[in-house]
């Protein structure tokens, strides 16, 4: 069957549709007007960029955020900064055609409504890709500093919710009702110059919500015993372990 539809040559109904269609523009005096013909142009490329919504529940990463996307060039008209909280989302159901959550999973405590907001807002057809943590996530960091943090600072507090598991990664994700989901497992291992430098790294993107915990007074110190701890034991390897999982809502 032929196709009404440009498959590599052009089919005879879409060369006369064209050439008649430009008839009628030459006759009713618009394909003279070559300024407002890129006008249209332009303003339909437009229309095809995405519109994005980033969310976060630190108003503080939503800045960075920000600042990160007016660094790449993208255009700040399209993407929307909204501070939010992933287990009730503020946003109407059916209403977006793709939904990322990166590395923020792991500290969700209730993952199945998070996930089933995903779901929620997700117009049928929609897709969703899911980053969370995997077990190794970081590991070596965390013993290293948990043993060198005053335990008084940390004992009876749940730090986050990881790791996760493929296999559960999946069932959450099908139990929300996505189908033709599969998640993928990513390891790799970030080997720094000095012990100080794994441990800065590891403060930098992990360690707030245990400082959070420590009274500024003693921040400082438990930051210096943590550094002190990574120099003996020698610990320069700090390990990315991330599940990603993908998955669609039915139509
Ligand atoms: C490890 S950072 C990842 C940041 C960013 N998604 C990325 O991949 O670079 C985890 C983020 O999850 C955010 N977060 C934690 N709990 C959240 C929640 N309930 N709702 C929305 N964001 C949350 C934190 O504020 C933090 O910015």
């Amino acid at each position: 069957m032929r196709s009404l539809f440009w498959t590599g040559k052009l089919s005879l109904p879409i060369l006369l549709l064209v050439n008649a269609n430009n008839l009628l523009a030459w006759l009713i005096g618009n394909s003279g007007n070559k300024p407002a013909m890129k006008e249209r142009v332009k303003l339909g490329y437009i229309g095809c960029a995405v519109k994005a919504v980033c969310g976060d529940i630190s108003h503080y990463m939503l800045t960075q955020a920000e600042e990160n996307s007016k660094v790449a060039g993208y255009n700040l008209n399209r993407i929307r900064f909204c501070q939010l909280d992933a287990e009730s989302l503020p946003f109407d159901d059916n209403s977006f055609d793709v939904v990322l959550t990166g590395m923020s999973f792991g500290l969700f405590p209730n993952q199945e409504k998070a996930v089933y907001e995903m779901f929620r807002v997700l117009r049928p057809g929609g897709l969703i890709s899911l980053g969370a943590h995997g077990p190794e996530h970081y590991w070596e960091a965390i013993d290293t500093t948990i043993r060198a943090l005053n335990k008084r600072h940390v004992l009876g507090y749940r730090f986050e919710f990881w790791p996760r598991t493929e296999k559960q990664i999946l069932y959450l994700m099908r139990n929300a009702g996505f189908k033709n989901v599969y998640a993928n497992r990513f390891i790799w291992r970030n080997l720094f110059r000095t012990p100080a430098e794994a441990c800065d790294f590891f403060a930098s993107v992990s360690s707030n919500w245990w400082y959070a915990k420590i009274p500024e007074s003693r921040r400082l110190l438990e930051y210096q015993k943590a550094k002190k701890f990574f120099e003996s034991r020698e610990i320069r390897q700090v390990t990315d372990d991330v599940i990603i999982g993908y998955g669609m809502k039915p139509e």
